[in-house]
């Protein structure tokens, strides 16, 4: 493939800071709560295996992988790969995804999520390109923020490789 992925933008140790801090903030909010924790295929495999095990409270997981686009009505269109194994009627949910870009994703799929009623949901995100966003979507619980540039590791892929990368790297296109 004729990709650079050379230059790490995250270093894992980085990475391993935000995910603490971040579960603190959830440790905190949900103190005597129980939490479903929803992943966003694929992405999020990496990222929500870190941070799950730094929770505290019961925690149960479940996966959700979906593809957006846009349509020319402003009414989201979301296609349900897979479906959650869970109902989440009544429950505390929060939706773990890797990176939020143009936001379209994650406000169809809060939308959606949100006629099953949830007790709560809420949204956390490991990276946010938030010069981006072209929907008004924002994580509850924000990540790292980064430039306008592709990137691959800690679960992101380009064409379904790289998620295996510790750092977070800028996938460059060699001419
Ligand atoms: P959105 O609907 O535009 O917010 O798209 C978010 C999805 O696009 C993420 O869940 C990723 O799967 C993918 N994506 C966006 N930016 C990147 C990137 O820089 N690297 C890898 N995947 C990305
Ligand atoms: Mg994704």
């Amino acid at each position: 493939m004729n990709l650079d992925v050379s230059k790490v933008l995250i270093p894992e140790a980085e990475i391993k800071a935000m995910v603490s801090d971040m579960a603190a903030k959830i440790n905190k909010d949900y103190e005597g709560e129980e939490l479903l924790v929803v992943g966003v295929l694929t992405g999020s495999f990496v990222f929500l295996a870190d941070l799950v095990r730094e929770l505290k409270m019961p925690v149960t997981v479940d996966f959700i992988q979906v593809s957006s686009y846009s349509g020319t009505t402003s009414t989201g269109v979301l296609s349900v790969k897979k479906d959650l194994s869970s109902n989440i009627a009544g429950r505390n949910v929060l939706i773990v995804e890797d990176i939020i870009d143009t936001g379209y994703t994650l406000s169809c799929l809060k939308e959606m999520l949100l006629t099953r009623n949830p007790k709560t949901l809420k949204i956390c995100s490991a990276f946010d390109k938030k010069e981006r966003r072209t929907c008004e979507m924002n994580a509850d619980y924000e990540g790292i923020v980064i430039p306008n540039e592709f990137i691959v590791g800690y679960g992101l892929d380009y064409d379904g490789c790289y998620r295996n990368l510790k750092d977070v790297c800028i996938a460059k296109l060699l001419g």
